[in-house]
């Protein structure tokens, strides 16, 4: 019964041939062009070029999410839902119903297609001392430690504090946390003891991950001790997991585990958790505009499909490729695009100890060299620092491995771009610019991915990444519609790699990226689109300074200063820095009858900011007044400051709101009493 039917419809498909082959040559070559472009997107109709494929992806985007899900990730159960999202209300879901473990993203799998391929490369602070681990090795660890986080009583949904230096045990420590359903909340390792403590709290953590010592720059950093000093005021912490990155034994109290000697004991088998798609993957802290920072969460599903596509589509990542990260795990660019990008799509990915001055200015380069980079993805303020160097440190080593350049967390200036393309490049290397945050889990803005040959602006993050979006606002909460435009930086509609809330303040969350454009993303950030449509960002709208690539909030600068006891009031104001992007400047007014002059001063508050929050958070410059510029109703007027810290006197704008406009001149005096004092003091 059935052979009739299927000869008439072979007749049939000839038959159509013979009518459409010319359309179906050209559908065909079309399917074609788009596989070698994105092997995911291969199912969509129509789209031959990376610009329809970014039209596509944001005008469908539940298919191409969807497809790309699919394709990329490996699912325990599939999703019945592809987004759920409602952005005015802060509602975002991915990928529901679908169940997955990211570990097994991350290392399973790879592991059964190449168990020897090595995963990490662990670049120790000493050059040439690097060491190797396979997927096989990094699962191996995972599974030990997974499985002693579970005998030591860490479940699903706990929160795991993990204070480390980039090195092969952090990474397995976050992916134990993944396998096991534990969140991690890696801590930067440069943060202070208070920081640290002020991060355990909110996220109640039981358990703290840590190392006896880290050794960056030839330094020795006693991270056991300052660990030690945060838990006095944790009452959460039940126990310190302690793993030996020296050979010098530090003091253990009841609480402290020797981390590596008990791993031994542990199975190399550990079951993952089938975790929901939007279960908690990980809570990453970050400075906003007050002095709380917020616990940013990140979910599994979404977050790890976003970085992997990133990670492969804008550095043109390919199997084999050896990828060099140099962020640090504790900041957003450490976890997407040091491990869980790279891992996920099952690279080879480099992390970095060290600093880009040890033993010598060449050391990112003989790094290259030796350790074979082919993308390499580094921040402004490093590449500006080593240009100030020359141009014989990078010469001396054989780049030719560099396919890829990339740079992130703040704006770089063309100088430093032209620096990074002709000398580092040799002027052949593709630059991308990559505007992302914390809260956007992965890159938004970069030239790159479209075509082979499309064309790249210095300086400039340019294109949207598949499935995004961008809008430019005005003040009064318009779209801007028209090409050369610009204004408030927003995000008209979902991605998977987004923040979905703040840990424990989900209001927080709404108020600060939902409210101020109801139904749009907002960054925070300023930003301008070209006659082309090219977007270039413009820097923060709010009171968050990016020092050395590194967010801080004012307002946490201004906390910490506050607290000494010789200060009255205080303003922190972001300027213009030649290596670190934005300096901190400090306008302190004394309480009455304290006499201190600003040297010591200076000497103080860098005391105890580096106490207090960090060192990359210290004062580059304070300045006594006697009075901030403040409207009637008391609130500081910072753009005024911000002039005078950027001596540009000559714009002041309007002052006819203060309460005192005569303040204005006196700071401006004080500040060129300052610079002189200074000029005589660098004159022998
Ligand atoms: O102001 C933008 C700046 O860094 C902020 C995000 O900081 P963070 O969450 O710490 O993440 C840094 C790493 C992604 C943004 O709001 N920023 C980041 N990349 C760029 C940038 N500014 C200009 N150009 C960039 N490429």
């Amino acid at each position: 019964m059935l052979q009739p039917r299927v000869k008439a419809s072979k007749c049939l498909v000839s038959a159509f041939k013979r009518v459409f082959r010319p359309s179906l040559q050209v559908w065909a070559r079309r399917r074609c062009n788009v596989a070698a472009i994105m092997p995911e997107a291969a199912g969509f109709e129509g789209v031959s070029d990376h610009n329809n494929l970014q039209e596509y992806s944001v005008s469908n985007s539940e298919s191409f999410w969807a497809a790309a899900a699919r394709q990329r990730l490996s699912w325990i159960r599939p999703f019945h839902t592809v987004h759920d999202c409602d952005l005015s209300r802060g509602k975002i879901r991915w990928f529901d119903g679908g169940k997955l473990n990211v570990s097994v993203n991350c290392l399973d799998r790879h592991v059964h297609a190449c168990p020897e391929r090595v995963a990490l490369i662990w670049e120790k602070d000493e050059p040439g001392s690097e060491v190797k681990v396979t997927y096989r090795q990094l699962l191996e660890m995972t599974c030990r430690l997974g499985n002693l986080l579970r005998r030591r009583g860490v479940r699903r949904g706990d929160v795991v504090t993990i204070y480390m230096p980039p090195c092969p045990l952090a990474v397995a420590s976050m992916l134990a946390c993944a396998r096991i359903g534990a969140a991690h909340n890696v801590v930067f390792a440069g943060f202070s003891a208070q920081a640290l403590a002020d991060r355990i709290r909110d996220a109640q953590s039981s358990t703290v991950i840590t190392v006896n010592q880290g050794v960056r720059g030839g330094k020795v950093a006693e991270l056991k001790r300052t660990v030690d000093t945060a838990v006095h005021s944790c009452p959460t912490v039940q126990q310190v997991l302690v793993a030996m990155r020296t050979e010098n034994p530090v003091a253990m109290t009841a609480k402290d585990v020797a981390m590596e000697e008990e791993m031994l004991q542990e199975d190399v088998v550990c079951e993952p958790e089938a975790m929901d798609s939007e279960d908690i993957l990980f809570l990453l802290y970050t400075s906003g505009s007050t002095g709380t920072p917020k616990g940013l969460v990140h979910t599994q599903a979404g977050y790890l499909l976003y970085a992997a596509l990133t990670h492969r589509y804008v550095f043109s990542y390919h199997d084999g490729d050896v990828f060099g990260c140099v962020a640090d795990i504790g900041w957003i660019t450490g976890h997407s695009y040091g491990i869980y990008g790279p891992l996920a799509n099952g690279g080879t990915t480099v992390l970095f100890e060290s600093t880009p001055l040890y033993p010598d200015p060449g050391r990112y380069w003989e790094m290259v060299q030796r350790l074979k980079i082919n993308q390499f993805y580094g921040a402004p303020t490093a590449i500006r620092l080593l240009l100030k160097y020359g141009d014989r440190w990078v010469q001396k080593y054989d780049r030719s491995t560099l396919k890829t350049l990339g740079s992130v967390g703040e704006p770089i200036n063309t100088e430093a771009w032209e620096w990074y393309h002709r000398v580092v490049g040799d002027g052949r290397c593709t630059v991308v610019d990559t505007w992302w945050q914390t809260e956007t889990g992965g890159i938004c803005i970069s030239p790159r991915p479209s075509g082979p040959d499309a064309e790249i602006v210095p300086g400039m993050a340019m294109r949207p990444f598949f499935g995004i979006k961008p809008a430019i606002m005005d003040p009064e909460g318009n779209v801007l519609a028209s090409n050369h435009a610009s204004g408030a930086l927003c995000l008209s509609q979902p991605w998977p790699g987004m923040a979905r809330t703040i840990h424990n303040n989900h209001q927080r969350f709404v108020e600060t990226y939902c409210q101020p454009y109801p139904g749009y993303f907002h960054t925070g950030d300023g930003a301008s689109r070209s006659e082309e449509g090219y977007y270039q960002i413009t820097g923060r709208l709010d009171d968050v300074i990016n020092v050395s690539g590194h967010r801080i909030g004012t307002a946490e600068i201004e906390d910490v200063v506050n607290q000494c006891d010789a200060v009255a009031e205080s303003a922190v104001i972001g300027y213009s820095h030649e290596i670190k992007g934005e300096g901190v400047y400090v306008f302190v007014v004394l309480k009455k009858d304290v006499e201190v002059d600003e040297a010591e001063l200076s000497r103080q508050l860098n005391v105890m900011v580096s106490k207090k929050i960090a060192k990359y958070a210290c004062p580059d410059c304070v300045q006594l007044v006697q009075g901030l510029p403040k409207t009637r109703s008391g609130k500081i007027m910072r753009r005024v400051l911000r002039k005078v810290a950027e001596r540009d006197f000559n714009s002041l704008g309007d002052l006819s709101t203060l309460d005192d406009p005569a303040v204005v001149q006196k700071i401006i005096q004080g500040h060129r009493d300052r610079s002189k004092k200074e000029q005589q003091q660098q004159t022998p």
